[in-house]
């Protein structure tokens, strides 16, 4: 009996990188799994098929069983596209794994409005796109489901020179904790990773040339929190950010200070400047 029998799981962005361990781990623990990728380069540019079919043959060549899909996460019709292919294969979408995505790093000086654009859309935009759908189908299904975001450290943290992708990230965030409560109602839980691994994405750090970190990093350290998200073994867990990468699992939160109240009239900026510290503390 695998975890996930009678399930049908939607990853988007599958045909490589992280995703396609998504694909992989997903359909080794029972669930059937639709494998979408638009098959572009890593800035977003450019269309194929072949990455998403290559998944498709390498789940169906482990026993699993896939269908591939093709479509952009950044338009509405793609995201309907996405359900669509659940539906016409599988009958129903159970599990959403949203993590599609690309690159255009550029220094806030030097960051155009193409670059903006493109990275908000297939991000933030795309993880719209793709959960509406998906998400009424849960809804209206009456089986509940878990959707699960991909979100990053860079908009979390901050990373230089990605201001487009870390304010599409922390939307993510966001997104994540809004949809959760939405959710709740429904049965359909709404969590969100950080990763960290080694990808085409992360092929230029200088340590991606280093074999015991090759290993260390690898892509499908994250896939099993993947597949427990997915699970009923989660069946409590909602609204969650998880850090994961190298092995290592943690939850990223929002801080609030305890703060200081001023009990009466408005701070003054020479007040504020004198008790900064302990706000912040
Ligand atoms: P990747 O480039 O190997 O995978 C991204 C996949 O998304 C590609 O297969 C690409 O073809 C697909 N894709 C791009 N635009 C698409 C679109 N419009 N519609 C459908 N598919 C599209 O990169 P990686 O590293 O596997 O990234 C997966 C996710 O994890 C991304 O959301 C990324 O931002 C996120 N992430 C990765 C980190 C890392 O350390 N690799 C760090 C933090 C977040």
């Amino acid at each position: 009996m695998g975890l996930l029998d009678g399930k049908v799981a939607v990853v988007t962005g599958a045909g490589g990188g992280i995703g396609r361990e998504h694909a992989l781990a997903l359909s080794g623990a029972g669930a059937a799994v639709v494998v979408n990728d638009l098959g572009g380069s890593r800035d977003g540019t450019g269309t194929g098929q072949n990455m998403a079919d290559s998944v498709v043959e390498e789940i169906r060549a482990a026993g699993g069983t896939a269908v591939a899909n093709y479509d952009n996460v950044a338009t509405v019709a793609g995201g309907q596209g996405i359900l669509k292919s659940a539906l016409d294969a599988f009958g129903q979408a159970d599990v959403l794994v949203n993590n599609a995505g690309i690159l255009r790093d550029k220094t806030f000086a030097k960051m155009e409005e193409p670059e903006w654009d493109a990275v908000v859309a297939v991000h933030l935009k795309g993880t719209y796109c793709v959960t509406r759908p998906i998400f009424l189908h849960m809804r209206e299904s009456g089986r509940g489901g878990s959707i699960i975001n991909t979100s990053s450290t860079s908009g979390l943290e901050g990373n230089f020179g990605q201001t487009n992708y870390g304010a599409a990230k922390a939307g993510i965030a966001g997104f994540t904790r809004c949809l959760a409560i939405e959710g709740q109602k429904y049965g359909v839980r709404v969590n969100a990773i950080a990763p960290v691994a080694l990808t085409r994405m992360t092929e230029d750090l200088p340590l991606a040339k280093n074999e015991a970190f090759q290993e260390r990093m690898s892509p499908k350290h994250i896939a099993p929190l993947i597949v427990y998200l997915a699970s009923d073994l989660a069946k409590d867990v909602t609204k969650k950010i998880f850090f994961v990468g190298g092995g290592q699992i943690s939850e990223m939160r929002m801080v609030r200070t305890p703060g200081v109240t001023k009990k009466e009239g408005l701070w003054t900026p020479d007040e504020i400047a004198g008790q900064i510290g302990e706000i912040l503390a």
